[in-house]
Protein backbone atom coordinates (compact mmCIF):
# COMPACT_ATOMS: atom_id res chain seq x y z
CA UNK A 1 0.00 0.00 0.00
CA UNK A 2 1.54 3.05 -0.79
CA UNK A 3 3.09 5.28 2.27
CA UNK A 4 0.53 8.30 1.35
CA UNK A 5 -2.27 6.64 1.74
CA UNK A 6 -1.20 4.73 4.78
CA UNK A 7 -0.09 7.84 6.78
CA UNK A 8 -4.13 9.48 5.55
CA UNK A 9 -5.58 6.44 6.98
CA UNK A 10 -3.50 6.66 10.55
CA UNK A 11 -4.48 10.21 10.71
CA UNK A 12 -8.21 9.42 10.33
CA UNK A 13 -7.65 6.40 13.08
CA UNK A 14 -6.21 8.62 15.25
CA UNK A 15 -8.42 11.27 15.51
CA UNK A 16 -11.77 9.10 15.62
CA UNK A 17 -9.84 6.23 18.15
CA UNK A 18 -8.47 9.00 20.03
CA UNK A 19 -11.70 11.15 20.40
CA UNK A 20 -13.89 8.16 21.89
CA UNK A 21 -11.02 6.12 24.10
CA UNK A 22 -11.85 6.91 27.37
CA UNK A 23 -8.35 4.83 29.05
CA UNK A 24 -4.83 6.70 28.28
CA UNK A 25 -3.86 3.16 27.00
CA UNK A 26 -6.37 3.05 24.31
CA UNK A 27 -5.50 6.30 22.50
CA UNK A 28 -2.50 6.37 19.84
CA UNK A 29 -1.49 9.97 20.58
CA UNK A 30 0.24 10.59 17.09
CA UNK A 31 2.31 13.37 16.33
CA UNK A 32 0.41 15.81 14.05
CA UNK A 33 1.48 15.51 10.35
CA UNK A 34 3.88 18.77 10.34
CA UNK A 35 5.71 17.26 12.94
CA UNK A 36 5.99 14.00 10.72
CA UNK A 37 7.40 16.38 8.00
CA UNK A 38 9.55 18.44 10.26
CA UNK A 39 11.48 15.01 11.42
CA UNK A 40 11.44 13.72 7.64
CA UNK A 41 13.25 17.16 7.41
CA UNK A 42 15.65 16.16 9.99
CA UNK A 43 16.49 13.03 8.85
CA UNK A 44 17.27 13.72 5.45
CA UNK A 45 19.39 16.93 6.10
CA UNK A 46 21.11 15.85 9.11
CA UNK A 47 21.74 12.36 6.59
CA UNK A 48 20.92 10.20 9.19
CA UNK A 49 21.06 6.50 9.01
CA UNK A 50 20.46 5.28 12.03
CA UNK A 51 17.61 6.54 14.37
CA UNK A 52 16.31 5.92 18.02
CA UNK A 53 12.95 6.53 18.79
CA UNK A 54 11.46 5.61 22.07
CA UNK A 55 7.15 5.68 21.71
CA UNK A 56 6.37 3.67 19.07
CA UNK A 57 2.28 3.54 19.34
CA UNK A 58 0.91 2.22 16.23
CA UNK A 59 3.66 3.43 14.16
CA UNK A 60 2.41 6.78 12.70
CA UNK A 61 5.68 8.78 13.83
CA UNK A 62 7.76 5.93 13.13
CA UNK A 63 6.70 5.84 9.37
CA UNK A 64 7.26 9.12 8.88
CA UNK A 65 11.17 8.65 10.07
CA UNK A 66 11.84 5.43 8.12
CA UNK A 67 10.33 6.60 4.99
CA UNK A 68 13.05 9.38 5.08
CA UNK A 69 15.98 7.17 5.45
CA UNK A 70 18.40 5.88 2.72
CA UNK A 71 17.87 2.70 2.13
CA UNK A 72 20.85 1.04 4.06
CA UNK A 73 18.96 3.46 7.08
CA UNK A 74 17.68 2.01 9.97
CA UNK A 75 15.18 2.99 12.67
CA UNK A 76 15.05 1.33 16.15
CA UNK A 77 11.83 2.20 18.19
CA UNK A 78 11.29 1.38 22.15
CA UNK A 79 7.57 0.46 22.99
CA UNK A 80 6.15 -1.45 25.84
CA UNK A 81 2.40 -2.15 25.15
CA UNK A 82 1.91 -5.50 22.91
CA UNK A 83 -1.59 -4.52 21.01
CA UNK A 84 0.50 -1.05 19.91
CA UNK A 85 3.66 -3.05 18.63
CA UNK A 86 0.97 -5.60 16.84
CA UNK A 87 -0.43 -2.88 15.11
CA UNK A 88 2.59 -0.81 14.41
CA UNK A 89 4.12 -4.07 12.58
CA UNK A 90 1.65 -4.69 10.64
CA UNK A 91 1.35 -0.90 9.39
CA UNK A 92 5.46 -0.93 8.63
CA UNK A 93 4.79 -4.06 6.67
CA UNK A 94 1.73 -2.72 4.84
CA UNK A 95 4.35 -0.19 3.96
CA UNK A 96 7.27 -2.03 3.12
CA UNK A 97 9.22 -0.50 5.55
CA UNK A 98 9.38 -3.57 7.92
CA UNK A 99 13.30 -4.18 6.70
CA UNK A 100 13.91 -1.03 7.88
CA UNK A 101 12.44 -0.82 11.63
CA UNK A 102 12.86 -2.93 14.30
CA UNK A 103 10.72 -2.76 17.51
CA UNK A 104 12.38 -3.18 21.01
CA UNK A 105 9.47 -4.31 23.15
CA UNK A 106 10.24 -3.10 26.90
CA UNK A 107 10.23 -0.60 28.96
CA UNK A 108 12.18 2.81 28.17
CA UNK A 109 14.27 3.56 30.65
CA UNK A 110 15.65 -0.09 30.85
CA UNK A 111 16.55 0.11 27.14
CA UNK A 112 18.29 3.22 28.00
CA UNK A 113 20.25 1.72 30.59
CA UNK A 114 21.45 -0.92 29.21
CA UNK A 115 21.59 0.57 25.71
CA UNK A 116 25.40 1.29 24.63
CA UNK A 117 24.48 2.13 20.76
CA UNK A 118 24.99 5.78 19.68
CA UNK A 119 22.31 6.90 16.67
CA UNK A 120 22.35 9.45 14.57
CA UNK A 121 18.96 11.16 15.50
CA UNK A 122 17.07 10.16 18.91
CA UNK A 123 12.97 11.16 19.04
CA UNK A 124 11.67 11.07 22.22
CA UNK A 125 7.99 10.50 22.58
CA UNK A 126 6.98 8.13 25.60
CA UNK A 127 6.28 8.67 29.11
CA UNK A 128 7.52 12.50 29.70
CA UNK A 129 8.14 11.89 33.59
CA UNK A 130 11.03 9.49 33.06
CA UNK A 131 12.84 11.82 30.99
CA UNK A 132 14.48 13.86 33.48
CA UNK A 133 15.64 11.20 35.59
CA UNK A 134 17.20 8.88 32.23
CA UNK A 135 18.37 12.36 30.93
CA UNK A 136 21.99 10.98 30.88
CA UNK A 137 21.50 8.06 29.43
CA UNK A 138 19.12 9.27 27.06
CA UNK A 139 22.19 12.06 25.99
CA UNK A 140 24.78 9.70 26.07
CA UNK A 141 22.78 7.88 23.13
CA UNK A 142 23.60 10.60 20.36
CA UNK A 143 26.34 10.62 18.27
CA UNK A 144 28.63 13.80 18.57
CA UNK A 145 27.28 16.04 16.33
CA UNK A 146 23.41 13.96 16.07
CA UNK A 147 19.86 15.49 16.81
CA UNK A 148 17.57 14.80 20.07
CA UNK A 149 14.32 15.80 19.47
CA UNK A 150 11.65 15.71 21.97
CA UNK A 151 7.59 15.80 21.04
CA UNK A 152 5.27 17.86 23.68
CA UNK A 153 8.05 20.54 24.51
CA UNK A 154 4.62 23.10 24.42
CA UNK A 155 2.05 21.56 24.78
CA UNK A 156 3.56 19.39 28.08
CA UNK A 157 6.08 22.35 28.54
CA UNK A 158 5.93 22.48 32.83
CA UNK A 159 6.14 18.50 32.82
CA UNK A 160 9.30 18.52 30.01
CA UNK A 161 11.47 21.87 31.83
CA UNK A 162 13.85 19.81 33.94
CA UNK A 163 14.51 17.65 31.53
CA UNK A 164 15.15 20.65 28.90
CA UNK A 165 16.95 22.56 31.41
CA UNK A 166 19.39 19.78 32.17
CA UNK A 167 20.48 19.29 27.83
CA UNK A 168 20.22 22.73 27.28
CA UNK A 169 22.64 22.94 30.60
CA UNK A 170 25.34 20.74 29.21
CA UNK A 171 26.97 23.42 26.62
CA UNK A 172 27.73 19.83 24.60
CA UNK A 173 24.18 20.94 22.95
CA UNK A 174 22.51 23.62 20.68
CA UNK A 175 19.00 23.91 21.41
CA UNK A 176 15.72 25.63 19.42
CA UNK A 177 12.12 25.22 20.81
CA UNK A 178 10.15 25.24 17.20
CA UNK A 179 6.49 25.80 17.47
CA UNK A 180 5.69 22.90 14.73
CA UNK A 181 2.45 20.50 16.11
CA UNK A 182 2.73 19.85 19.96
CA UNK A 183 6.36 22.01 20.29
CA UNK A 184 9.46 20.36 19.14
CA UNK A 185 12.46 20.48 21.49
CA UNK A 186 15.43 20.51 19.07
CA UNK A 187 19.42 20.19 20.34
CA UNK A 188 22.26 19.10 18.74
CA UNK A 189 25.07 17.76 20.15
CA UNK A 190 28.65 19.11 19.64
CA UNK A 191 30.95 17.46 16.72
CA UNK A 192 34.54 17.11 17.84
CA UNK A 193 36.79 20.06 16.16
CA UNK A 194 38.36 19.08 12.74
CA UNK A 195 42.20 18.39 13.21
CA UNK A 196 44.40 20.08 10.96
CA UNK A 197 44.89 16.57 9.18
CA UNK A 198 40.96 16.26 8.37
C1 LIG B 1 2.55 9.57 22.54
S1 LIG B 1 2.51 7.86 22.19
C2 LIG B 1 3.67 7.71 20.86
C3 LIG B 1 3.11 8.18 19.56
C4 LIG B 1 3.99 7.88 18.37
N1 LIG B 1 5.33 8.41 18.54
C5 LIG B 1 3.37 8.45 17.12
O1 LIG B 1 3.46 9.68 16.95
O2 LIG B 1 2.80 7.69 16.36
C6 LIG B 1 3.46 7.22 23.51
C7 LIG B 1 3.72 5.74 23.43
O3 LIG B 1 4.74 5.44 24.37
C8 LIG B 1 4.44 4.20 24.98
N2 LIG B 1 5.09 4.24 26.29
C9 LIG B 1 4.69 4.92 27.40
N3 LIG B 1 5.55 4.71 28.39
C10 LIG B 1 6.51 3.89 27.92
C11 LIG B 1 7.66 3.31 28.48
N4 LIG B 1 8.01 3.56 29.73
N5 LIG B 1 8.41 2.51 27.70
C12 LIG B 1 8.09 2.25 26.41
N6 LIG B 1 6.99 2.77 25.82
C13 LIG B 1 6.22 3.58 26.57
C14 LIG B 1 2.93 4.15 25.06
O4 LIG B 1 2.48 2.81 25.12
C15 LIG B 1 2.53 4.87 23.80
O5 LIG B 1 2.27 3.96 22.75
Amino acid sequence: MELELILEELERLGQDNDALATQRERKYLNITRDTGQFLAVLVKASAAKSVLEIGTSNGYSTLWLASALPDDGHVTTVEVSPQKIEEATSNFEKAKLGHQITIVKTDASSYLKQSDQRFDLVFLDADRSQYADVAQEIVALVRPGGLLICDNAVSHASELEAFMHAVAGTEEFTTALVPVGKGEFVACKRAPMPTNSD
